[in-house]
């Protein structure tokens, strides 16, 4: 401080003094009792902000809103961060964003809202725009971005085929192709895995060009059944052919609601399974049982150590989809889903929703609410969906891993159909280890993947191994 200005606060404070020492004195005094005022400002608004903590589930800071929680909150694993707010707060909260942000948001876990929101008021919960332009680049107008007509065109066209006989049949040919042929192979010389997976990437633009060539050619069209083939011939609103970048829509969104969803599955299945080796023993038991039943009705069978399973087996395996719902259940391929809110509304538990705010429904923390599963909720225990042995589905609006109202999952027959004969081929040959040290965990993403994916060993089960567990289903003598 210059001496003229130590001057000019002599002149203009009632507390200075000529004494220049004092002068100082007291000038470090009235700093100290500014940095006081702040601190105890401070304190307040923390104080203010933790209490309401209690109230809202998190703390709000002015300006911020609950953004240093969240920012907290996406350090560590998001998915138990959020499970842990929706268990305080009784399965809903409201987030709120920072100020002039569009993150406000109401976020749900319980039953009810989630059948409100998914079939009971399903107009009035459309996915919205902000979510729409914010994935447009990746989804552009396919069907898991798009609301009215888009959506319900595609949706009835796709529905239609996937229900038709000739995709069925296809589609069993094709996983006995695919299985058997490619990943099984690929899976005893693991360098090949690496190729195949190099090519995904430009599958859309080479399937699209491949299709055109081969409608062009008069006659070709009739040969196909599949999606992209029926989408091909329509017309639309003004009688013309769909775009090319319609099309390629068409096929990301179809690549990415049913590729990665349940190869995402079947690697948290296959984790789960490793430490939980009894459900793998049952697993292998269902299994030998059902093969025992081809022939001589279970009596005297030969052993067949590298089965082709036929569709009506796969349907037999039971305890094999209450293991893969258990999966599903623990960890659901789309952790979070999301739509926006077209009008006032209320929901069944009394929280209030205003027009144009977005609600989240958690489906990773619904696996695991104690009010909806019980004290072991966080068990991985596939008999919670039998009932004498029989597999029982759930409530959609429980159970949300497929979505549930008009927009439940077209694909959800298909998908336990396909991860259950891609399990049983798998399981039946080896023993899955994930490598020691391999840390698992989940990513932050539209898809649940594994953060650092799932390094594993397969060991091959020996014919001995395969003898016991045949053994085991001679000697309990219960039939499938
Ligand atoms: C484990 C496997 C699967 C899971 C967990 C799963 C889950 C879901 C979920 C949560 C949705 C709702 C997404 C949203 O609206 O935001 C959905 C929609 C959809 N899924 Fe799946 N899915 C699986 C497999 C499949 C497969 C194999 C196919 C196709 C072959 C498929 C086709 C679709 C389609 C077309 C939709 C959009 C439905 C609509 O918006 O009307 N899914 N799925």
């Amino acid at each position: 401080m210059s001496t003229n200005s130590s001057y000019y606060l002599t002149f203009s404070d009632p507390f200075s003094s000529h004494d220049p020492l004092v002068s100082r004195k007291l000038f470090l005094l009235r700093n100290v009792q500014v940095l006081e005022l702040l601190l105890a400002l401070f304190a307040f608004i923390a104080i203010h902000s933790l209490r309401q903590k209690k109230h809202y589930g998190l703390p709000v800071w002015p300006f911020l809103g609950m953004l240093p929680s969240l920012a907290f909150g996406l350090r560590g694993n998001i998915y138990e961060w959020l499970t842990d707010i929706l268990s305080r707060q009784n399965g809903t909260f409201h987030f709120r964003g920072p100020c002039f942000s569009s993150l406000n948001s109401t976020i749900t876990c319980d039953p009810r809202n989630v059948e409100h929101l998914l079939k009971n008021r399903f107009s009035a919960f459309p996915k919205g725009s902000y979510f729409r332009d914010n994935l447009r680049d990746l989804l552009g107008d396919g069907i898991f971005n798009a609301d009215d007509e888009t959506w319900q065109r595609q949706r009835k066209t796709a529905s239609i085929e996937f229900h038709s006989a000739k995709f069925r049949q296809l589609t069993t040919h094709s996983l006995y192709e695919l299985v058997h042929k490619r990943l099984l192979p690929v899976l005893e010389a693991s360098k090949m895995l690496k190729e195949s997976i190099k090519g995904v990437d430009d599958f859309a633009d080479e399937f699209i060009r491949t299709r055109k060539k081969e409608m062009s050619l008069e006659g070709e069209s009739t040969k196909r059944s599949d999606l992209l083939t029926v989408f091909m011939g329509l017309r639309d609103e003004k009688g013309g052919s769909f775009s090319d970048k319609f099309l390629r829509d068409i096929c990301v969104n179809f690549i990415l609601a049913g590729r990665d969803t349940s190869s995402v599955a079947l690697s948290w299945f296959f984790w789960l399974l490793e430490m939980n080796p009894e459900v793998e023993e049952k697993i292998m038991v269902e299994m030998c049982k059902i093969l025992r039943q081809r022939d001589d009705n279970g009596k005297g069978a030969k052993v067949d150590y590298e089965p082709v399973f036929g569709p009506e087996e796969i349907k037999k395996m039971n305890y094999l989809q209450a293991a893969l719902s258990e999966a599903l259940r623990l960890y659901p391929s789309v952790p979070v889903d999301h739509k926006e809110v077209q009008e006032d509304d209320v929901f069944p538990d009394g929280t209030i929703l205003k027009k144009g705010e977005k609600v989240i429904y958690a489906i990773y923390a619904m696996g695991r609410m104690e009010a909806i599963w019980g004290k072991d909720c966080r068990e991985f225990r596939p008999e919670r969906w039998l009932r004498d042995g029989r597999f029982m589905s759930e409530s959609a609006y429980k159970f949300t891993a497929f979505n549930g109202g008009p927009r439940l999952c077209l694909g959800k027959d298909f998908a336990y159909y396909q991860m259950k004969y891609v399990a049983a081929a798998i399981v039946y040959r080896h023993k899955v280890k994930a490598v020691e040290g391999h840390k698992v965990e989940p990513k932050l993403a539209l898809t649940m993947y594994m953060k650092h994916g799932l390094l594993v060993n397969l060991i091959n089960r020996s014919v001995s191994e395969i003898d016991q567990y045949y053994a085991k289903t001679i000697d309990d003598g219960s039939s499938v």
